[in-house]
C-alpha cells in the first residue's frame, strides 16, 4: 500500500480548542506578539518544540504504575540502567531531570576558564552551559549545513578537516568533544556514521574524550539506515550501538527520543568524571539512583528508549517531516532542505521579503500563523540571536531567519499536519499584507521567551 498511517491508535483524547480569527487576534494583542506568552489552551495545533511534548503509550503508562519510589536503588533506575546500558554502552548512567541538566553537570566537573569545545552545532543550551564555565563553544558544521537550499544526505556532519586544524591549534584547551545528532540548529539534520568515526579517530588522535549530544539519537539512526551505504540491513539498536561506541559518553534529553515528559541522563566510561559527576548530581539534582525524577519516570524512559526504535514509528516520524516539506516547496515556500528528523524550518526572509531583518520577518510569520490557524511555531532569527551594537545600540540580524515548526511525537494526525499546511499555504497568499514587529520591551538574556512586542 502507498498510504503511511499513524502506526498507532488512540485510546485516550485531549480535546483541543477552535478560535475565531478575532479572537486569536485579541490573544496575540495581549500576549505581546510573542506566543510564547499566550495560554496553550488558546493554540489549537503545537508546533513549538517536540521536547517533552510527545505522547506517551499504553506501554508506559503500565510501566509507570510499577515504578518503584524508594529513595536510594529502586527497581526502575536498575531498568533504566539496564536499558541505557545495551543502548549506549557507557559503563555510568546518571540520571537527571532534562538534558541542560546532564550539560550542567558534564561541563562543571571537565571544563575550567578558557577551555574550548568543538561540536558540530551546540544547541543554544549546550552553548550557554559551556559559557557559562567561562569556556568557548566552537561551531564545525560542514559549510553545506549553513545553507537552507542545498541538499545534502548528512547535512549535520563535522567539517573534519576543520576540526584537525582547530585540534592541531588548540587541543590542549580541550577537555571534551562533542557531537551533536541529529543537529538541532542547524534544521534537525543527520549525522553519518562515517563522520561520527572519523570526528572519534580525530579526538582520539589529540587523546580528546568524545560526548554524543543524542537527544534524537534514533531519527539520526534511521537517517543512516535509509541513506548509508552498508546500514539498509542493520537494525536501528545495532546502528545506535554502533553510533555510540565511538564515544566516551553521551549527554541525553529523553523529552525527544526518550518519549517522555520529563527527564534526562549523562552516561560515560570515564570512572573519575563519574564520581565528580554524582558528587555535583546529589548537590543539586537529587541522589544518584533518581537524579530528580520519580522511579515512575524512569521506568516510562526504559520503555520509551526501546519503542523509539521502532522503525516503523520513524519511518512514520520521519515521511511526516518530508511530507509537510514537500507539500511547501510545491507552494512556492522555501525550506531547509532536505527536511529533518523533527522539523520544518521555513525561510521567513524570503516567505516576506518586503520586511527588513530589523523588523523580525520570523517573528511576523509566527505570528501571522497563529492569527490565520491557531498554529504555534517558534522564530529562529533576529529575534532569538539578533545582538545590539554596543556602541551604537542598532540591532545586528542574525544569518537566517527561520521559523521552526516542531512535531510532537505521536501526537497530532494526517489531517491535523493538512491543516498546518494550508494555513501556511492561505498564509503565504496573503503575505504582502503582513505587517513587521519592533521590540518595545526585552530581558537582558534569551529574549524570544518573554519579550515584548508591537506592530512598526
Ligand atoms: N541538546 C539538544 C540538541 C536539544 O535540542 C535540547 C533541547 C537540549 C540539548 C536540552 O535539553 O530541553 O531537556 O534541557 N531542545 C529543545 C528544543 C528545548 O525545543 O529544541 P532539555
Amino acid at each position: 500500500m502507498k498510504t503511511l498511517i499513524e502506526p498507532f491508535k488512540v485510546k485516550m483524547v485531549e480535546s483541543i480548542k477552535q478560535t475565531t480569527e478575532p479572537e486569536r487576534n485579541q490573544f496575540l494583542k495581549e500576549a505581546h506578539y510573542n506566543p510564547f506568552l499566550i495560554k496553550a489552551e488558546n493554540i489549537l495545533i503545537d508546533f513549538l518544540t517536540d521536547s517533552g511534548t510527545g505522547a506517551m503509550s499504553d506501554q508506559q503508562w503500565a510501566a509507570m504504575m510499577q515504578g518503584d519510589e524508594s529513595y536510594a536503588g529502586s527497581k526502575s533506575f536498575y531498568r533504566f540502567e539496564s536499558t541505557v546500558k545495551e543502548i549506549m554502552g557507557y559503563k555510568h548512567v546518571i540520571p537527571t531531570h532534562q538534558g541542560r541538566a546532564a550539560e550542567r553537570i558534564l561541563f562543571g566537573v571537565a571544563l575550567k576558564k578558557g577551555d574550548m569545545v568543538p561540536n558540530n552545532t551546540h544547541f543554544d543550551t549546550t552553548r550557554a552551559n559551556v559559557e557559562y564555565n567561562e569556556a568557548e563553544a566552537v561551531d564545525l558544521v560542514i559549510p553545506e549545513g549553513k545553507i537552507p537550499e542545498k541538499i545534502h544526505p548528512f547535512k549535520g556532519n563535522m567539517d573534519l578537516n576543520k576540526l584537525e586544524e582547530f585540534l592541531a591549534k588548540h587541543h590542549q584547551s580541550v577537555p571534551l568533544g562533542m557531537i551533536t545528532i541529529t543537529n538541532n540548529s542547524g534544521g534537525g539534520q543527520p549525522v553519518s556514521m562515517e563522520n561520527i568515526r572519523e570526528t572519534s579517530r580525530i579526538y582520539k588522535k589529540y587523546k580528546i574524550p568524545f560526548y554524543i549530544d543524542c537527544c534524537r539519537f534514533a531519527e539520526n539512526a534511521f537517517f543512516i539506515k535509509k541513506r548509508e551505504k552498508g546500514y539498509e540491513n542493520k537494525s536501528i539498536l545495532e546502528i545506535s550501538q554502533e553510533m555510540f561506541s565511538y564515544a566516551d559518553g553521551c549527554t541525553m534529553s529523553s523529552k525527544k527520543d526518550g518519549m517522555v515528559n520529563i527527564g534526562g541522563f549523562l552516561a560515560m566510561n570515564n570512572d573519575d568524571l563519574a564520581l565528580q559527576a554524582r558528587n555535583m548530581l546529589i548537590l543539586t539534582e537529587g541522589y544518584i539512583s533518581y537524579g530528580g525524577l520519580a522511579g515512575r519516570d524512569l521506568d516510562a524512559l526504559a520503555v520509551g528508549l526501546k519503542e523509539v526504535m521502532h522503525e516503523d514509528y520513524l519511518q512514520y516520524r520521519i515521511r511526516t517531516a518530508e511530507y509537510m516539506g514537500e507539500k511547501l516547496l510545491e507552494a512556492g515556500i522555501n525550506i531547509i532542505q532536505p527536511t529533518g528528523g523533527h522539523a520544518v524550518y521555513i525561510d521567513a526572509k524570503s516567505f516576506y521579503s518586503h520586511l527588513p531583518p530589523t523588523q523580525f520577518p520570523g517573528q511576523v510569520l509566527v505570528c501571522e500563523l497563529y492569527k490565520k490557524g491557531g498554529i504555534r511555531g517558534v522564530e529562529i532569527g533576529s529575534l532569538m540571536f539578533g545582538k545590539k551594537d554596543k556602541q551604537t545600540g542598532e540591532e545586528i540580524p542574525a544569518p537566517m531567519e527561520l521559523v521552526r515548526l516542531a512535531f510532537p511525537r505521536r501526537v497530532y494526525t494526517q489531517s491535523h499536519f493538512d491543516y498546518a499546511i494550508e494555513t501556511i499555504i492561505e498564509t503565504y497568499k496573503d503575505r504582502e499584507n503582513a505587517q513587521g514587529l519592533k521590540i518595545t520591551w526585552e530581558p537582558p538574556f534569551l529574549r524570544h521567551f518573554t519579550a515584548k512586542m508591537a506592530p512598526v
